[in-house]
C-alpha cells in the first residue's frame, strides 16, 4: 500500500482534477485554437528544442483569470512577446521547480544520473499521471538501484503549486521554454492569490 499524502490524498486529488477539466470542458467545436491566444514563439531560441506537434496540442484555447487551458481542459503555457514573456503559472511553476525538484531532476528538467529528465517525461505523461506520481510518489520495480521519487501528498509547497510545475515542465517538453530564466512574466492572477491563501493555509 503506497503511502497517501496526509493533507491531499489521491482519491481527493483526481476528484479536484476531473471537476478542474469539467469546470473547463471545452466542446469539441470550441477546441479550435484561438489566433488570440497563438504562442508567439522566438525562432531564433535554438535552446529550446521546439516540438511542433506538442506545441500544437498544448496550445491554449481558453484563458480562465490568468490561467490557460488546452483543447482537453487541461492546464498549458502561454508564451507571448516573441517567446519571452510568460503565464504567471509556467514562472512560477519554474520557481517552484527549482526550489523543489532540481536537486534531483537536475536544472531545466534536463535529468542527472539519480532521476529522469523531465522535460522528456512530459512529452507522454498525462496530467493525471503527473499529479499522481507527484502525489503518490514511484519507484523502480527491481531495480538493482533504489531510485525512489518521493510522495509529496503532505507537502503544500509541492501540492498547491501542482498546476504550476506541470505547465512549466509541458513548456520544457514542448520547447516553448529554453533553458532560461524567464524574466517577462503577466501579473500575478488574483484567482492564483485566492488558491494559494486556501490552499496554504488551510
Ligand atoms: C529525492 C529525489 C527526487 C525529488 C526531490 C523529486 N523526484 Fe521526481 N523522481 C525521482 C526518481 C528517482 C524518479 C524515477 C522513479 C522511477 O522511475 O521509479 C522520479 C520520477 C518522477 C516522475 C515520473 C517520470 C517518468 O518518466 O515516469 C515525475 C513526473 C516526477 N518525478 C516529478 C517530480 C517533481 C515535479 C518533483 C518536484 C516537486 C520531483 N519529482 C522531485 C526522484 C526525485
Amino acid at each position: 500500500m503506497q503511502h497517501l499524502g496526509k493533507i491531499i490524498t489521491r482519491p481527493v486529488l483526481a476528484a479536484l482534477a476531473l471537476a478542474a477539466v469539467s469546470a473547463v470542458a471545452v466542446h469539441a467545436e470550441d477546441a479550435k485554437p484561438d489566433p488570440a491566444l497563438a504562442n508567439s514563439l522566438n525562432p531564433n531560441d535554438k535552446s529550446a528544442e521546439q516540438d511542433e506537434k506538442l506545441l500544437k496540442k498544448d496550445a491554449a484555447v481558453k484563458v480562465e483569470d490568468g490561467k490557460y487551458f488546452d483543447a482537453e481542459g487541461h492546464p498549458t503555457f502561454h508564451v507571448t512577446d516573441a517567446g519571452k514573456k510568460f503565464d504567471w503559472y509556467t514562472y512560477s511553476g519554474y520557481r517552484r521547480y527549482h526550489a523543489e525538484c532540481h536537486v534531483c531532476h537536475g536544472p531545466d528538467g534536463m535529468g542527472s544520473t539519480y532521476a529522469p529528465a523531465l522535460k522528456d517525461s512530459l512529452k507522454h505523461l498525462s496530467y493525471e499521471e503527473f499529479i499522481g506520481i507527484l502525489a503518490g510518489g514511484k519507484q523502480e520495480v527491481n531495480a538493482s538501484e533504489q531510485k525512489v521519487m518521493p510522495a509529496f501528498g503532505d507537502n503544500k509547497n509541492v501540492m498547491c503549486y501542482s498546476d504550476d510545475l506541470y505547465v512549466y515542465l509541458k513548456a520544457r517538453a514542448a520547447g516553448a521554454m529554453g533553458r532560461i530564466r524567464p524574466s517577462e512574466k503577466e501579473d500575478k492572477p488574483e484567482a492564483a492569490k485566492k488558491a494559494e491563501k486556501e490552499c496554504m493555509g488551510g
